[in-house]
């Protein structure tokens, strides 16, 4: 195996050194809670992660889970559009994790798409604290998925660079098409 770390380990990698304990967190798309439970780690007794979902099954897995580590009194579900993220979140966020697409083992035909999960990228950038994180991961195996990376990269490419660092991580020359990672710093 190689060395060079997978999208989700990249990602992982920095939110871990950027997370301290008590900041507040979010799981945009919180799936079967994975992504929940790391952030859960992450901010420690006195953080918090607000972790959206629109499937109910999503919601429960994930309950499930935390409840299982013993993490729900850090953890607000919501299920909810993330769109709708700013009606939920009104306090300044340290990190924020996007990983897009279907609830794997869950309905395929639910998915995210490109304009709420933008609507919901402008609403997390307003709450996000400078140092800050937010993390996109995109699946470009399927076309509706490589449409979503087509139109969030050009709405990433377009941020104002005075105020965000965008980086988008990948490989190349790879024909399983592996996840991407766009990870985004606020600088100020
Ligand atoms: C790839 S999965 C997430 C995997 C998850 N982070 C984990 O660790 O298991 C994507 C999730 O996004 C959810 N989703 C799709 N559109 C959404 C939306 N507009 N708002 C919130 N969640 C959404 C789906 O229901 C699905 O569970």
């Amino acid at each position: 195996v190689g060395r060079v770390l997978r999208a989700l380990d990249f990602c992982r990698e920095h939110f871990a050194r950027v997370i301290q304990a008590g900041d507040v967190a979010v799981d945009a798309t919180c799936g079967n809670g994975k992504d929940t439970l790391f952030l859960a780690e992450c901010v420690g007794p006195g953080g918090k992660v607000f972790a959206f979902d629109i499937q109910e099954a999503a919601i429960r897995n994930t309950h499930d889970l935390i409840k299982e580590k013993g993490f729900l009194d850090r953890v607000s579900l919501h299920q909810e559009n993330h769109e709708n993220i700013l009606h939920i979140v009104d306090v300044p966020v340290k990190a924020a994790m996007f990983n897009l697409g279907y609830l794997p083992g869950g309905d395929h035909g639910v998915i995210t798409k490109p304009d709420t999960t933008i609507k919901a990228l402008e609403g997390l950038f307003t709450l996000l604290l400078p140092g800050g994180l937010v993390s996109v991961i995109a699946y470009t195996g399927h076309p509706r998925g490589e449409e979503e990376k087509k139109l969030v990269q050009g709405f990433l490419e377009e941020v104002e660079q005075r105020q965000f660092s965008v980086l988008h991580y990948r490989f190349v020359n790879q024909i399983n098409h592996p996840p991407q990672l766009f990870l985004i710093e606020k600088i100020f």
